[in-house]
């Protein structure tokens, strides 16, 4: 282990991350019912210009009204670009104190972006005696966030998530791409040819590095690593599969950009009782072996090692954590 240790944000529970329009009071309160564990109440991408007055005064009203019982409540504000970032944050946390745990923060660009949210943040809270402290998720979805993504991910002790915005992210490093996630016809490998000259067609996953990256910067920042939206929300196959590969490389949640995504998010980060148990077994084939003056032995065949200790807390934590919703 290195001399440096690092320091974990935060627990919560991220498996699913509920997108919601502000500019659409309803969905507003059908948040409130839903079985996310983050529900995040968006000011910028789903909505328009026109409305982005009127979202934040919606959202405000959300917050006040209704009761997101035990989910974890963001709100995603305007890019700091615009003018309706400091609104954003201003009124909101004075106008509905002690109602949000984080604020999300788009197309992140450079760890002074993180600062300054922050300081704007630690002013807020000062001034109104704010209880809770607000932790900050980013959104990695430009070529300059994704160049400058460790610096970001340790910018603020207020930090708690990386998030792959993989829209924005294709728009900007120009991807050839229109889709929302999930992988591209064009990104694939031609085997060599057969006897008969036949030659297959694979299919790669595009979107490989960037959230392995993502999940790096994350992981070595003490913060979570979720993997952002899947647009295509007739087809819970083609998000399956786009978050298990997610999930393998050590996301720990996905957002849901329709409500019939979040269930199927909540399944899929949750260990099965199968993984939960199979962790226990090495946990305690384990402290036999330790007990024995062994750091290795064999299980059903396999070797597990100091190292299986670790991967097995982590289940049996996660399983921890979702019982305890
Ligand atoms: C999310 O904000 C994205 O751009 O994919
Ligand atoms: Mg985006």
């Amino acid at each position: 282990m290195s001399f440096t240790v690092i320091e974990e944000c935060t627990p919560r529970l991220n498996r699913s991350e509920l997108a919601v329009p502000g500019s659409n009071p309803r969905f507003l309160e059908k948040a409130a019912g839903s079985d996310a564990d983050v529900v995040f109440l968006d000011l910028e991408d789903s909505v328009a210009p026109d409305d982005k007055e009127q979202a934040r005064k919606n959202v405000i009203e959300a917050l006040n009204t209704f009761d997101y019982g035990s989910k974890t409540v963001s709100i995603r504000i305007n890019g700091l670009d615009t003018h309706y970032m400091y609104r954003d944050i201003v009124d909101v946390l004075e106008q509905a104190p002690d109602k949000l745990d984080l604020i999300m923060v788009p197309k992140v660009g450079t760890a002074a972006d993180v600062y300054a949210v922050d300081t704007l943040i630690s002013q807020v809270e000062a001034a109104t005696g704010a209880k809770k402290r607000i932790g900050i998720e980013m959104i990695i979805e430009t070529a300059l966030g994704m160049m400058n993504i460790n610096e970001i991910a340790g910018a603020s002790s207020r930090n708690e998530s990386l998030h792959f915005g993989v829209a924005d992210y294709a728009a900007s490093t120009k991807a050839r791409i229109t889709t929302i996630g999930g992988p591209h016809p064009d990104y694939h490998v031609l085997t060599d040819p057969d006897a008969e000259g036949n030659r297959d067609v694979h299919w790669g996953d595009m979107w490989h590095y960037a959230i392995s990256r993502m999940v790096v910067a994350a992981r070595a920042n003490g913060l979570r690593a979720i993997d952002g939206p899947f647009g295509d929300f007739s087809d819970p196959d083609g998000f399956r599969a786009h978050t298990l590969r997610a999930r393998v490389l050590g996301c720990e949640g996905k957002w849901a950009i329709h409500p019939s995504q979040v269930d199927l998010a909540n399944d899929l980060f949750s260990p099965s009782d199968d993984d939960v148990a199979q962790a226990k077994r090495i946990l305690e084939a384990m402290e036999t072996a330790q007990k024995e003056g062994q750091g290795a032995v064999a299980l059903d065949g396999k070797l597990i090692d100091i190292a299986s200790i670790k991967q097995a807390q982590v289940l049996v934590k996660k399983a921890e954590e979702i019982g305890g919703r």
